[in-house]
């Protein structure tokens, strides 16, 4: 799979990239990442991406021309024009069943914001699909866009070394957050491993961990059970 993150701070991805799932995704050749940054398209000297918003306010917006032609630019890019998306908090939650969808794409585009955000205009024009991470403001929509990349690149198959991972994790096939876990030591500091981890009987266990991820669900995550996840009621 593709993405394309068109940005005004490259460098910020760089240490990403050279770390654990990504790198051994792009090695393996099942991922494929291209930075660009919109200041390559801009036509005066200095550079500018930003103007002051019309109708005065604090801040700067990211202008419409170096957006729109580096879309325009990167679409032409070999793959295909790809899903545009673009990262602003006034978009749709990002959630794990928008992961799955996007994981299904050949291509993704993400766009990243910067000071105020966009020129209004690059929606109305370019309209990406307008993505949130959450409701709180980050400053600027890269991390946002890493949030994005590091969920659905676990969903593409054989970046996990084992593909059964994701399948049990929370939010995924059940709706429910994921049972609690143990690793060795069975004791540690009076905390013992449920006894019935170590009985060996997989029947036993795995009703187990159906019935605490259920419980754990309901504690922490009621909306999760009383939304749409009539699935998982007993
Ligand atoms: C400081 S924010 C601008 C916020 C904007 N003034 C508003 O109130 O909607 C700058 C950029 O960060 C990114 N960003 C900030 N919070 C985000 C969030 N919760 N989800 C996705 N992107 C976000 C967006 O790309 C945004 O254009």
């Amino acid at each position: 799979m593709r993405f394309d993150v068109l940005t005004l701070f490259p460098g910020i991805f760089q240490g990403y990239l050279e770390q654990s799932l990504l790198k051994k995704g792009i090695d393996a050749g099942l991922i494929d990442i291209h930075l660009w940054n919109f200041r390559d398209w801009t036509t005066d000297k200095h550079q500018s991406v930003d103007d002051t918003p019309y109708g005065g306010g604090p801040g700067m917006l990211i202008r419409c021309e170096p957006v729109f032609d580096c879309v325009e630019a990167v679409q032409k890019d070999v793959g295909g024009p790809g899903k545009l998306v673009m990262l602003t908090p006034q978009g749709e939650r990002f959630d794990q069943k928008m992961a799955e969808d996007f994981a299904q794409e050949k291509r993704l585009l993400l766009l990243c914001g910067r000071y105020e955000g966009f020129d209004d205009r690059i929606n109305q024009g370019l309209k990406p699909v307008e993505v949130s991470v959450g409701d709180f403001i980050c400053n600027g929509g890269e991390v946002p866009a890493m949030l994005v990349i590091d969920s659905v690149i676990r969903l593409i198959p054989g970046v996990l070394g084992d593909e059964t991972s994701a399948k049990y994790d929370s939010f995924s096939d059940s709706g429910l957050l994921e049972y609690p876990q143990y690793t060795r030591p069975r004791e540690y500091r009076g905390m013992a491993v449920p006894e019935i981890l170590l009985s060996g009987n997989h029947g036993a266990i795995a009703e187990w961990r159906r019935q605490q991820s259920l419980e754990r669900t309901r504690q922490r995550r009621g909306d999760l059970i009383n939304g749409s996840h009539t699935c998982c009621e007993d």
